[in-house]
């Protein structure tokens, strides 16, 4: 059994995710690693794309190449062995004016990917807390 401490702890100070402790591989696997992270990225997106409210900010993008680079960063931040290669998260989102409602939406559309997952509340608690400390490199607009 998977101790809830050791779900938390290494979560608190994340916000770089290069540059701090990622969580427990046991909190990676116990959800079924790779495949599950990607299938959790892909409805994510699913969601995010369906949102009238936020199609906007990725007309120009290419979502295949944002899915992979999206796929390596939350699979390494969940302890994963992913390598995360793409862009600077604060380089990634600058002069797209997303504001703090945008950056809501897109948490809740991850909220939901992570509940039809079946990723039991705390846990779903801990990767929010996680998210949220990212909020300032994201929020760069509004
Ligand atoms: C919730 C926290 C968020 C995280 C952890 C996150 C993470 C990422 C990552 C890892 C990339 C890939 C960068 C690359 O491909 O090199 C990316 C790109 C992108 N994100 Fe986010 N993101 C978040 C929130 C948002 C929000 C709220 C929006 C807009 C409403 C947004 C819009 C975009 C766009 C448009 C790109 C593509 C940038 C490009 O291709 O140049 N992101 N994000």
């Amino acid at each position: 059994m998977i101790h809830r401490v050791e779900l938390i702890e290494p979560l608190s100070p994340l916000g770089d995710v290069d540059a701090r402790p990622p969580m427990s591989d046991s909190f990676y696997n116990k959800y079924g690693g790779s495949p599950a992270v990607a299938a959790i990225v892909h409805d994510f997106y699913t969601r995010i794309q369906e949102d009238s409210g936020l199609s906007s900010y990725f007309e120009d993008v290419d979502m295949t190449g944002l899915i992979a680079h999206q796929t390596n960063f939350i699979g390494k931040a969940l302890g994963g062995p992913e390598v995360y290669e793409g862009k600077d998260l604060k380089v990634a989102h600058a002069d797209r004016g997303i504001d703090d409602d945008a950056f809501s939406a897109v948490v809740g559309h991850l909220v939901a990917a992570l509940e039809a997952a079946g990723v039991e509340e705390p846990d779903c608690k801990a990767i929010l807390e996680l998210i949220g400390s990212l909020r300032d490199q994201v929020v760069t607009g509004g």
